[in-house]
């Protein structure tokens, strides 16, 4: 196990009926602004009940934060916040709301232009406090520090990282109204979250490991069972906690991390719109095949942990643990080829040459370069 230092403050508020706890955490003399994405929190009865809550607080809203949210977009919110003074931020919907506004509430506090936070990586100075109500269980960033942000005139995609919320409700049954789509793409992610954190090398740490295959067995249990019937409250609550445990720093203490799926399928969304969680079903199991010699033992443990594979020969098992994470993607409900998204190899080319110029490399052992990424790709055709 490395040394490591691990932190998270946020308070998280989870269960039936708890956006009625809104007034009690956020301070009375507050000027609130409330952010969403496109409407769906009007027609599922979200919006309505956060309003209740905050009867009597002073707020404006904020509309219009799209699936990977733009800077475009949040300029307008930096501009409006700053014109009528908030000082306390309320994000109300998905990753996409949420991330966007961990960037309205270090731009608000912030001179120049956001998109500096943005290419900054590290943002330490001040922010407005936030808190946020969850609606699609997916990326967990209810409770980390981080966000992504898209910038649709350069179809770029990038990280950065910034504040905790101070706190995040969670009620399961605002997820009964979530499209099939985008329960699937939330399956995925949570799987691929616990994944880039877990699927390097054993040894490191046994706990560790129980806990992300805690989650991944969790999901496998209760992806088929949502498919059936996603408005059973114990099973949404389960998919949602999952969720949010997969990225809340709880599954990486003192573990090598890779995240090369992520940053290829970030290019595949800026390039093509693919849904977050959609891209990582097609470049997850090609990161697996490209790499299985590295991560080989680690595939032999997770296939036996999480999938019961317990006889063959390395290879025969190695193949049957990847094939069983590309037939659970494909279960949920997404494609995992870019072939069946007509995606090419201009966009291979595209995203290899990206990697170059950033002359970057990602995966726990830091050699996921742009050729590295052009394999993966080509495997997933
Ligand atoms: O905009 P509205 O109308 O609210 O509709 C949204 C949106 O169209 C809809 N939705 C959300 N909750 C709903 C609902 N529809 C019905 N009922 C509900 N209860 O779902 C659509 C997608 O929402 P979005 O917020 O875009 O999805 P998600 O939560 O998957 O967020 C994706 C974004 O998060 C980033 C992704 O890159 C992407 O930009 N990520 C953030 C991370 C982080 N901060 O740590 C990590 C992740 O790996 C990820 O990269
Ligand atoms: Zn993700």
């Amino acid at each position: 196990m490395n040394n490591f230092v691990f932190q998270n403050p946020v308070k998280l508020i989870m269960g039936k009926g708890m956006i009625s706890e809104l007034n009690k955490e956020i301070p009375s003399d507050k000027r609130v602004m409330i952010t969403f994405g496109g409407g769906s929190v009007k027609k599922n009865g979200v919006y309505d009940q956060v309003k209740e809550a905050l009867k009597g607080y002073d707020t404006i809203e904020f509309w219009g934060i799209e699936p990977n949210p733009s800077i475009e977009t949040l300029r307008k919110a930096i501009e409006l916040g700053k014109k009528e003074k908030v000082d306390f931020l309320l994000a109300v919907g998905g990753g996409s709301v949420i991330d966007g506004t961990k960037l309205i509430a270090a731009g608000l506090l912030y001179d120049g232009d956001a998109w500096e936070l943005v290419q900054k990586r590290f943002i330490t100075s001040d922010t407005v406090p936030l808190g946020t109500v969850l609606t699609l269980p997916a990326t967990g960033s209810e409770m980390n520090y981080g966000g992504v942000i898209t910038r649709k005139e350069t179809k770029e995609k990038y990280g950065f990282m910034s504040h905790f919320p101070v706190f995040s409700i969670l009620d399961p049954e605002v997820t009964f109204s979530l499209p099939p789509h985008q329960i699937a793409c939330g399956i995925v992610d949570t799987f691929t979250h616990t994944l880039e954190q877990y699927m390097t090398t054993t040894g490191q740490s046994r706990l560790m490991d129980r806990w992300a295959e805690g989650i991944l067995q969790t999901l496998v249990e209760v992806a088929p069972k949502i498919k059936e019937n996603q408005h059973d409250y114990q099973l949404m609550a389960d998919f949602m906690l999952s969720a949010t445990m997969a990225l809340n720093g709880f599954i990486a203490m003192g573990v090598t991390q890779d995240w090369a799926t992520h940053m290829i399928g970030h290019e595949l969304t800026a390039l093509h719109g693919l849904s977050h969680g959609h891209t990582l079903a097609i470049v997850g199991p090609g990161t697996m095949r490209v790499l299985r010699e590295a991560k080989g033992d680690k595939l032999i443990q997770y296939g036996e942990r999480v999938w019961n594979i317990t006889s063959g020969t390395r290879d025969e098992r190695i193949d049957a643990a990847i094939e069983c994470t590309e037939k659970f993607f494909r279960s949920v409900g997404l494609t995992t080829r870019l072939s069946e998204e007509n995606i090419s190899g201009e966009t291979i080319d595209e995203i290899e040459r990206r990697f170059n110029e950033r002359e970057v490399a990602y995966g726990e052992n830091g050699n996921v370069t742009g050729a590295v990424a052009r394999q993966i790709l080509e495997s997933c055709i």
